[in-house]
């Protein structure tokens, strides 16, 4: 009876999914069949008026046969703010464009936590909706190569691994409101030095395992409907016009089906851009009607160069994202500065804060034996939302650390402020002044209010002018005079807290030696402060881990050791192959300042019994691991459990190990927990230049279970059968 039940039931689910999948084919087809129709009945010029912008974030529709045009914005921060129509990137000053702020790319990375980066596509993709935009751009992943890269900030990380699975989580969010995701800058867009005119040479095997997949799982996973081609070169070509990347890598490979977007400006031809994969041209500069896919691409359809189909594929593209968009009758009305979306804010700002060092266990912060609090430094009441050269946000309200702090424990301490630095911005009169100077007067005063609080916490690091598009840094070194201002305040005060909000690595090494209590906060959107606040008194344990190494000196990580950054006669010649991030570090046995992964808690965790459920495996099974955490200091607090996978008698070039699964668990105190972790084999593959595929060597392979790439609790050998053994 039991049995049938089952039965009963089984096949009324199989035949739900079946008739899902059915239905979905059917709205296929009927899709196919609209757009095969409406293509029929374009003319050549309202076709290539789809092709180019004709404002700086819009494309035209076309209104005789209800196409709607593409509405276009930046991301990833939110929704950036509506620009004038004159051209150029003036603010329209609407009153109805403001939005919500959200961390940026390495603080979402830090949270080790994909459900978070799916609740930010959610978050984003709703007030996507409601400002009226199809696509949004973002995300934007491009590998850390370099820590001086001035978008680090934005991207997520140096690890493919991490990088695609919060890639493709953010996409999915995104795409569950019917607004496009636009995976950004496709591809090996390292560095914005030069970054439109140089030339990134790489081998296959490192552009394959190290820079492409979190691409490629955003297309296969995550089902983006649109990417945005890079600036610079790949292999002697535009990435606009990069034949490999578009036609053969992601179309033919990868079977993308949506649209290539230019970045900005950043269209070079128009043949061979047509004919290497380019579907839209974007840019900034009016008049839209001399764009290279606009009255030239007409003329070559004329003339032959280009042909209709070539054409007609471009506009199918169009329409297939139109049909999941703007005319898709599922689309939600979208939402903004919703209290839901603050809190996605919160909840990633919260989890992405890392505790670097808490010797004296100062925090967090006991607030019966505290009376006064100095609040000390300029990025304590700055604001993260715009500044420098990229995209930002019009934020609905932001709140700063000195305001959080306040909210959080302003009615049971005295809190006192001093600016302590000046952060001019670059370009401004005083900007040479400061960027590197201390300024005595301001240190002077934040003396003075240090000298008698109970507690200092010092708020120092970069901003967003200072970390910006279009530049890279020139050095770690902290600006504007920090480094001074710590020194001068931690002489007075023994109860010093240094705070660091950047969003890629400094030189702290003097900071770490000389300070017992660090953390790590980011650009952490309109809930910014609250968060930090809450760590800091406890409310929240943090949880965060670095998604990137901290290098002890810029020379020893992998692209400035071998002395290919920025390149030579405008090449970036990758030399450091899949040597990326702490794969180098390990392998060349170089201690960082703070390792890939790393990041304390309030509590501790031991680990124990590393187990795989079996020793042996075949190519298409999957290994699962489980190893036992147990929280054994006083607070509950979340632990991200890192599974690094290594070949040790590999015969090809290995790194030592490679991030292959994670987990982040929350963990009572006193309790264990059995963590369990996935690997499918295949995920072990290298890239096999000579055969151009993915191979999985047979033989041993090494379980590193850690808390960070450097410290290892446990390992574990397997092995890998071929399938005829
Ligand atoms: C950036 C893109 C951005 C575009 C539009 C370009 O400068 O590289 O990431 O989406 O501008 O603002």
């Amino acid at each position: 009876m039991k049995n049938n039940l089952y039965q009963f039931i089984i096949a009324f689910f199989v035949l739900l999914t079946f008739n899902g999948a059915a239905k979905a084919q059917d709205e296929n087809t009927a899709t196919e069949a609209k757009i095969n129709q409406l293509i029929k009945k374009l003319t050549l010029e309202e076709k290539i008026a789809m092709l180019h912008a004709n404002s700086i974030f819009t494309t035209s529709g076309v209104d005789r046969l209800g196409i709607p045009g593409l509405s276009t914005d930046d991301g990833p921060l939110g929704v950036r703010e509506d620009l004038s129509s004159n051209g150029g990137w003036e603010s329209a000053y609407l009153t109805t464009d403001s939005a919500t702020f959200f961390p940026n790319g390495s603080a979402l990375a830090a949270t080790w936590n994909p459900s978070l980066a799916n609740s930010y596509g959610v978050a984003l993709g709703e007030e996507a909706r409601a400002r009226n935009k199809d696509i949004i751009l973002a995300p934007a992943f491009n590998i850390a190569r370099t820590p001086l890269c001035g978008r680090t900030y934005e991207y997520y990380s140096e690890d493919p691994f991490l990088n695609a699975q919060l890639a493709v989580a953010a996409v999915k969010g995104i795409q569950s409101q019917h607004v496009a995701a636009c995976v950004k800058h496709f591809a090996l867009n390292n560095q914005e030095t030069d970054r439109g005119r140089v030339n990134v040479e790489v081998s296959e095997r490192a552009l394959r395992e190290i820079y492409l997949p979190a691409f490629k799982a955003s297309i296969q996973q995550g089902n983006a409907w649109t990417i945005m081609s890079a600036y610079n070169k790949f292999r002697g070509e535009y990435c606009s016009e990069n034949s490999y990347l578009l036609n053969t890598v992601l179309r033919e490979e990868w079977g993308f089906k949506g649209i290539v977007i230019s970045d900005w400006g950043g269209t070079h031809s128009t043949v061979n851009a047509a004919n290497n994969g380019l579907d839209v041209e974007m840019g900034s500069r009016p008049p839209y009607e001399n764009y290279y896919f606009a009255k030239p691409l007409l003329d070559s359809v004329k003339a032959g160069i280009v042909s209709e189909k070539t054409i007609d594929e471009k506009v199918r593209r169009i329409l297939w994202v139109i049909y999941k968009t703007s005319l898709n009758s599922n689309r939600p009305a979208g939402s903004i500065n919703t209290r839901a979306h603050s809190k996605t804010v919160y909840d990633i700002a919260s989890e992405s804060i890392v505790l670097l060092k808490n010797e004296n266990h100062l925090l967090p912060l006991q607030m019966d034996k505290l009376k006064t609090i100095a609040v000390i430094g300029d990025n304590a009441i700055h604001k993260f939302q715009s500044e420098g050269f990229g995209a930002g946000v019009k934020a609905k309200y932001e709140i700063t650390a000195l305001q959080g702090l306040q909210n959080a424990l302003g009615k049971s301490v005295a809190i006192k402020f001093a600016q302590g630095y000046n952060a001019p911005k670059t370009g401004s009169k005083n900007y040479n002044e400061h960027v590197n100077s201390p300024d005595s007067t301001l240190i002077k005063e934040a003396v003075n209010t240090a000298r008698n609080c109970d507690v200092a916490i010092l708020f120092i690091g970069g901003n967003r002018d200072y970390e910006s598009e279009s530049r890279d840094r020139k050095d770690l070194g902290l600006p504007f005079g920090e480094q001074a201002l710590v020194d001068a305040i931690t002489a007075v005060n023994a109860n010093t807290i240094v705070v660091v909000i950047g969003g890629a690595p400094y030189d702290i090494n003097k900071i770490k030696k000389d300070n017992h209590t660090i953390v790590w906060s980011w650009y952490n959107g309109s809930e910014g402060g609250n968060a930090l606040a809450d760590v800091l008194s406890g409310k929240v344990n943090p949880s965060g881990k670095l998604p990137f190494t901290f290098p002890v000196a810029l020379k020893e990580s992998p692209a400035h050791f071998l002395n290919t950054f920025p390149g030579e006669n405008l090449t970036a010649d990758y030399k450091e192959g899949i040597l990326v991030g702490y794969r180098w570090y390990d392998t060349k046995k170089i201690t960082p300042l703070y390792p890939f992964g790393y990041g304390l808690s309030y509590t501790t965790f031991s680990y124990s019994g590393l187990q795989t459920d079996k020793k042996s495996y075949l190519v298409n099974q999957t290994i699962t691991a489980t190893i036992k955490v147990k929280n054994t200091g006083k607070f509950a607090g979340k632990e991200t459990v890192q599974l690094y996978v290594g070949m040790p008698g590999s015969s090809i070039e290995r790194a030592e190990k490679e991030l292959k699964a994670f987990k982040k668990v929350m963990v009572a105190a006193g309790q264990q927990v059995i963590v369990a972790l996935s690997i499918p084999v295949k995920s072990l593959a290298y890239y096999d230049e000579q055969n151009r595929k993915w191979v999985v060597e047979p033989g041993d392979y090494k379980l590193f279970a850690g808390t960070s790439s450097q410290d290892i609790k446990a390992t574990s050998i397997i092995s890998v059968n071929s399938e005829n053994k």
